[in-house]
């Protein structure tokens, strides 16, 4: 029997250790711990001194039923909790992250007893990090660089979604939903997450619109949400493959597991497209990128009296799916036709046209598949001919793509 569960040791509870930091979110953290507890789990606590700023351990204490950890001499029942923590858990997850602590797990700094503990988790538990910052911190080059240390480790990252935050600003940052963090660990601790049928796939998804500066208050943009591209890219992370998001503005919150990379415009977005397909396997390309831009948007916000806005003088952009398909060698690069008449037409003439392996072709002038749409009906456009399906909602299709994909990956010995 184990003797802190009281349950024969085969057929214990899952045990998800609880790492909160000093962030306004470390309230969301009790909903984490209850999500985790409903799932069926034993949970543990370790705080920072902030944390303890915004949420008192009496709470945590209540809630999960045992001592919280936050000082490394001073714990009631152990001697050396930040070894026991570590040896104990099977997860170990940090909601909220800050900023400074995914620095010092990044550096190894084990100045308190959080820190401690998770270097303590090296090689024993693996660590989710559910970063909730500002969005200036989180996008600061030296977090983003911490992100990525982090993951290189193995750590898996969930979020940061986007939204209004606590000190008022919109933007990324905020902590990714409880239901996703709770179900990122479940997946981490049921030990499904690397064994999708496209593990080890490196994909670029591009998602959502672009928007093209005329001044520095009005651009030009278009009618993409970013559904279609945030759901394939959940629905590849869920399957095993390594995803970098490369998304136009949008308000969707990043699918867990995924790397997100912000872009606003069109050359940006090649940009990060590019960069991120070097390293790839496959890229789908979903977004719905603008075909010109200003030739020079102006500095300052043009005024209607003295400079009309009558005319514009555009240049066309670069076209990111041709781009990548004249470099992918053996890597599969599918993009997406949206047009609302002669679709399969205009889909067969961007296949041949642009050298891609797949088009997948859908309506926006039907209902079902439109900007905005949760369901799309889309046809898979390939030189092996023309798939049309059913209307499904978006996780199906982004399924069906994805199968797609992986066919091409396997005929070409990448899977
Ligand atoms: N695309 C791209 N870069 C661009 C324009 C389009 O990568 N500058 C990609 C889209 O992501 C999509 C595919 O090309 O996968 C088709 O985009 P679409 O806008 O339908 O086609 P265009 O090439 O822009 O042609 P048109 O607007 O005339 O239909």
């Amino acid at each position: 029997m184990s003797e802190d569960t009281g349950r024969a040791e085969g057929c214990r509870r899952p045990r998800a250790l609880l790492a909160v930091c000093g962030g306004i979110a470390a309230y969301k953290a009790c909903e984490v711990l209850r999500g985790l507890q409903k799932a069926g789990c034993e949970v543990r606590v370790t705080m920072t001194e902030d944390a303890e700023r915004f949420v008192g351990p009496v709470t945590f204490e209540a809630l999960s039923g045992a001592p919280v950890a936050d000082d490394l001499y001073s714990h009631p029942t152990s001697a050396i909790p930040h070894i026991e923590l570590s040896e104990w858990a099977d997860l170990a997850l940090v909601v909220p992250a800050t900023a400074n602590v995914m620095a010092k797990i990044a550096a190894g700094l084990a100045d308190d007893c959080l820190t401690s503990t998770i270097l303590a988790c090296h090689d024993s538990c693996p660590v989710l990090v559910a970063p909730g910052m500002n969005t200036r911190m989180w996008q600061n080059p030296a977090t983003q660089v911490n992100a990525e240390v982090l993951r290189g480790r193995g750590m898996t990252i969930v979020g940061p979604g986007s939204g209004r935050l606590a000190c008022g600003d919109v933007g990324e940052g905020k902590l990714a939903p409880v239901d996703e963090i709770v179900a990122a660990a479940l997946c981490a601790l049921h030990g499904t997450a690397d064994e999708g049928d496209l593990a080890g796939v490196r994909l670029v998804v591009t998602a959502g619109p672009t928007h093209e500066a005329i001044d520095p208050v009005r651009y030009i943009a278009n009618r993409s949400t970013g559904k279609m591209g945030y759901a394939l890219a959940a629905a590849a992370s869920a399957r095993g493959a390594e995803v970098t998001l490369v998304s136009g503005p949008t308000t969707l919150p990043t699918p867990s597991g995924t790397r997100r990379v912000d872009v606003t415009s069109a050359a940006e977005m090649r940009k990060a497209a590019l960069a991120a397909f070097e390293g790839a396997d496959a890229a789908i390309c979903c977004a719905a990128v603008a075909d010109y831009t200003p030739a020079a948007p102006a500095d300052h916000k043009l005024k209607k009296s003295r400079e009309h806005l009558d005319s514009i003088e555009l240049v066309e952009t670069a076209d990111i799916l041709a781009e990548l398909c004249a470099k992918k060698g053996a890597r599969v690069v599918a993009g997406f036709a949206a047009e609302t008449d002669d679709l399969l037409a205009h889909a067969q003439d961007k296949l041949r046209r642009k050298g891609a392996d797949l088009i997948v072709a859908n309506d926006v002038s039907r209902p079902e598949s439109t900007f905005g749409a949760d369901t799309n009906r889309v046809a898979l456009v390939s030189d092996a001919g023309v798939e049309q399906l059913e209307t499904m909602p978006l996780a199906d299709v982004s399924d069906a793509v994805l199968d797609a994909v992986a066919a091409a990956l396997r005929e070409r010995g990448r899977l």
